[in-house]
């Protein structure tokens, strides 16, 4: 079906095509530019084009795809840098190069590659919608092959093949493909959602320690300019004990996204695996289109939920929200719908709140547990928290990582504000860390909070009457409290220390409030201060 454009303003193009649906896929103008329906009127529909709109004129044809705005879900995926439209970069590339035309196309999934296919179904059996048929092996990982049609299985080839062949056929005819389109925008089916319980190690000594995220949950870190967000989303998407990690750029720096992909290359998990082979990345720096940027929280989440359906621990990364929630504001605005508050649209926390309950553990429709978890940035303007973004996201959040201005400027990392971070998680996770790390995980945390806080109380009293008119043991509370923040709380992410396994956090606060302990004991025995401050020399036993 075959249309017209009607006027055009920026990236929101009018166009006349009778038939269209709500958020249908369509290309527009003689360059064919990708562009999803986002309203439609009695004589016409609004278009929002994902790419550069410049040189486009009035009258070029539109054509309806019928279907809308949709990833391809198969083998292939990791490892391997897409636009918000997944588009291969590697692929824009070698057909462009380095900059990036208009109109192009490349498939999310290779054809090229060879697969092979291991039957989970016999023929005559009845497949269900989203039930594995085979499996196949992608790096390491087992990839479920699964279809989101139903039927009696007709044939089911084992053995070699590519995504373009089919690998059997349903009695109704159907070809079963071993990759399947899926609305991004729509969630994946899953049997039933279950409640989180296993914590999500992430080798930050802060978070696993005070703040711990569990596989499922959603934790937001809002930080102001330079607050080292970036950098704390990347050692996560390091070291999360996860299968696959999901890395969405979505309008910052393209440089960051490019070290990040040479420094992925380098690195290896903890099996000795190049990092990016359970890694998927996104790009939508802030020199991309701003339409795209929108779609290309979804488009990554509909790869992490297939992922997830697979019985896998799949993390979701994003850095910043507040750039898509950017992104919304405008194509809001050129789009003269009512602002709401600071210009972002009214329907900001609901379609927020729409994607970050995409996350969670879920029994798949294959009857496997698989979790989602977000780790989600936020960069509010002038580190205001109360500002409409920040505030959304805190609604829906289970943990929330604030990254201080003020510790960032002391050279701090992670910034994260241990006073008004909070983790919803801290049951389950304190549980299984007490059970499986250390008896005494739980009462030594407890410690370390009570010590932080006292230490803040203190260093009011200490402002005004200096730190010399402190009671000794207030003196010794305030020097083993900034040791624990010097050598426990900050963790460089450039150097060795950039992972701590929780074995190794627990012996380390361990021993800073051994050391604590026995200067109390000390103190008490009358041995002067001075003395205890020299070093942890006596600092055995326990807490
Ligand atoms: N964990 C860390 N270890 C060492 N240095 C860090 C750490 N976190 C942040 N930094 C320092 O802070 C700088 C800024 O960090 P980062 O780029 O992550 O901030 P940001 O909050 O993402 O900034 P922006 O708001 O501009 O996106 C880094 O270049 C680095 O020097
Ligand atoms: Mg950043």
């Amino acid at each position: 079906m075959k249309g017209r454009i009607r006027s055009i303003t920026g990236a929101t193009v009018s166009v006349e095509l009778p038939g269209l649906q709500l958020n249908e896929r369509v290309l527009v103008g003689e360059n064919q530019l990708a562009g999803e329906v986002v309203r439609l009127e009695t004589d016409h529909a609004v278009v929002q084009v994902f790419e550069d709109t410049l040189g486009l004129a009035m009258h070029e044809p539109v054509s309806a795809s019928r279907s809308a705005l949709a990833v391809q879900l198969g083998p292939g995926l990791l490892g391997r840098v897409f636009d918000g439209l997944q588009r291969s970069l590697a692929d824009l590339q070698a057909q462009a190069g380095p900059w990036i035309d208009k109109g192009l196309r490349a498939s999310g999934l290779s054809v090229q590659r060879d697969w092979v296919l291991t039957p989970l179904k016999q023929p005559g059996e009845l497949l269900a919608a989203g039930e594995p048929f085979g499996s196949l092996a992608e790096g390491h990982l087992c990839h479920l092959v699964s279809s989101p049609v139903a039927g009696r299985i007709a044939r089911l080839s084992a053995g070699r093949f590519r995504l373009d062949q089919p690998v059997g056929a349903l009695t109704d005819g159907t070809p079963l493909l071993a990759w399947h389109p899926w609305p991004v925008r729509q969630p994946r089916p899953c049997r039933r959602k279950l409640t989180p319980t296993q914590p999500l190690v992430t080798g930050q000594r802060c978070l696993d320690f005070l703040f711990p995220l569990l596989k499922g949950g959603v934790a937001i870190v809002p930080g102001g300019f330079g607050t080292g967000k970036t950098v704390l989303e990347q050692a996560i998407a390091k070291f999360a004990d996860v299968d696959v990690v999901v890395y969405v750029g979505c309008g910052e720096r393209g440089n960051e996204m490019a070290g990040l992909l040479s420094e992925f290359a380098e690195l290896e998990d903890a099996a000795g695996r190049p990092l990016m082979e359970r890694t998927i990345l996104v790009a939508n720096t802030s020199n991309m289109p701003v339409v795209a940027r929108e779609s290309s929280i979804f488009t990554a989440l509909s790869m992490a939920e297939y992922y997830r359906d697979m019985g896998l621990d799949v993390l979701f990364l994003a850095d910043s929200i507040s750039r898509w929630a950017e992104a919304l504001r405008e194509i809001s605005a050129s789009l003269e719908e009512l602002p709401g508050e600071e210009g972002y649209p009214t329907y900001l926390a609901s379609r927020l709140a729409g994607f970050i309950e995409r996350a969670g553990v879920v029994e798949t429709l294959a009857g496997t547990p698989g979790s989602l978890s977000m780790v989600l940035a936020v960069s509010p303007p002038g580190a205001d928290f109360s500002e409409p973004v920040t505030q959304a996201c805190l609604r829906v959040a289970g943990a929330f990582y604030l990254l201080d201005t003020a510790l960032a400027q002391r050279r701090h990392f992670p910034a994260i504000n241990w006073a008004q971070s909070f983790s919803l998680y801290d049951e389950p996770a304190l549980e299984y860390f007490t059970q499986t790390v250390h008896p005494r995980w739980a009462e030594l945390r407890q410690h370390c909070r009570q010590l932080l806080l006292e230490e803040e109380a203190l260093r009011d009293v200490a402002e005004v009457v200096g730190k010399e008119g402190l009671q000794d043991r207030d003196r010794l509370l305030m020097q083993c409290s900034e040791q624990i923040r010097r050598d426990f709380l900050c963790q460089n992410s450039f150097t060795e220390d950039a992972f701590c396994p929780p074995s190794r956090t627990a012996t380390l606060i361990e021993e800073q409030l051994n050391f604590y302990r026995t200067g109390l004991q000390r103190l008490q025995d009358g041995e002067p201060l001075e003395t205890i401050l020299k070093g942890p020399a006596d600092a055995t036993g326990s807490a």
